[in-house]
C-alpha cells in the first residue's frame, strides 16, 4: 500500500525528518507515537502534498505509483484520506455542500443518495446536524472538528487513511466508537498518530512505531505502547 524509504523533510530549511523508513501494507493498522515537536504532522503533511514540506531525499510509492510525482488532489483521487490535527476552517463554505463536492468527485450520486450516505455517516460519527449547516469547521468545538475529519473519512472510504491525533479533543464515547468507524479491512490500511492509551486499546494497532530523531527508532506491537505508558520515550532504546 505504502513503501516510504529515506525520506528527508525540511520545513523552512530546517531538517525535521531525516533517514525515515516505513511500509504499510493493505488490511494493517498503524500506530505511530513519539514525543512533541519531534515530526509526526510534518510527515503528514508532506504526505497530503503540502508545499511548505520539502522532501529532500528518498521515495514514497503508494500503490505502486510515485507518490510525490503527484499533486495533492491526485494523491486523494487515488485514494489517500488525511485526517489533520489542525483541521482547517473555511469561511463561506457551507459544511454540507463541501462534503456533496468531496463525494461526487469520488463517485456520482444524487442529492438524495448523498443525504442518506451523510446522515447515515453523520449519526455513526456522532456530528450534530446543525454544524451540517454551518460554514466549513468555522467555530467548530475541538471535538466537533474531530467528527467532521471521520464524518469525511467514512463518505470517501479512501484506501489508507492517515489521521494525526484524531482522538485529541474527542470525548471518551467517540473515542469508543471509533472501531466501528476505523474498520479493518483487507482493502484498506490507516496510520494512526496518537499519544492516547485508550485509543491503543480501542482499536489494536498490528504495528506501533516510535518516532524520535527524525525517523523510526523502534517498531512493535501493543506491548511497545505498554512499554511507552509505563515508562515514558526516554528508556526506549533504539533498534
Ligand atoms: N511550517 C512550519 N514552520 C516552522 N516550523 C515548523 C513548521 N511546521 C513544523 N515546524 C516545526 O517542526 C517540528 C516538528 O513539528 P511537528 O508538528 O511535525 O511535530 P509533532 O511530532 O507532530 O508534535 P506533536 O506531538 O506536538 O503534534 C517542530 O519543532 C515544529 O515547530
Ligand atoms: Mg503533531
Amino acid at each position: 500500500m505504502l513503501d516510504i524509504e529515506n525520506v528527508h523533510i525540511s520545513v523552512e530549511d530546517k531538517k525535521i525528518v531525516e533517514g525515515l523508513n516505513l511500509r504499510v501494507g493493505a488490511g494493517e493498522v498503524h500506530m505511530i507515537m513519539g514525543p512533541n515537536g519531534i515530526g509526526k504532522s510534518t510527515l503528514v503533511h508532506m504526505l497530503a502534498g503540502h508545499p511548505f514540506y520539502k522532501v529532500l531525499q528518498g521515495t514514497i510509492t503508494f500503490q505502486g505509483k510515485d507518490l510525490l510525482a503527484m499533486t495533492p488532489q491526485k494523491r486523494a483521487h487515488e485514494g489517500l484520506f488525511i485526517g489533520f490535527q489542525h483541521p482547517v476552517e473555511i469561511s463561506g463554505m457551507n459544511t454540507f455542500d463541501f462534503l456533496y463536492k468531496v463525494v461526487l468527485m469520488h463517485k456520482p450520486v444524487t442529492r438524495k443518495e448523498f443525504e442518506n450516505m451523510l446522515y447515515g455517516a453523520a449519526e455513526l460519527v456522532g456530528m450534530n446536524s446543525d454544524c451540517l449547516k454551518r460554514d466549513f469547521n468555522l467555530q467548530f468545538s475541538g471535538g466537533e472538528k474531530k467528527r467532521n475529519e471521520l464524518l469525511q473519512l467514512l463518505l470517501v472510504q479512501p484506501k489508507l487513511a492517515v489521521l494525526d491525533e484524531i482522538d485529541s479533543g474527542l470525548d471518551v464515547d467517540a473515542i469508543r466508537a471509533l472501531p466501528k468507524i476505523i474498520q479493518k479491512d483487507s482493502q484498506r490500511a490507516y496510520i494512526l498518530i496518537t499519544h492516547n492509551r485508550l485509543l491503543f486499546e480501542k482499536v489494536l494497532p498490528d504495528f506501533v512505531h516510535i518516532m524520535d530523531q527524525g525517523h523510526i527508532v523502534r517498531t512493535g506491537d501493543i506491548e511497545l505502547a505498554e512499554e511507552v505508558f509505563e515508562k515514558g520515550f526516554q528508556p526506549i532504546n533504539p533498534e
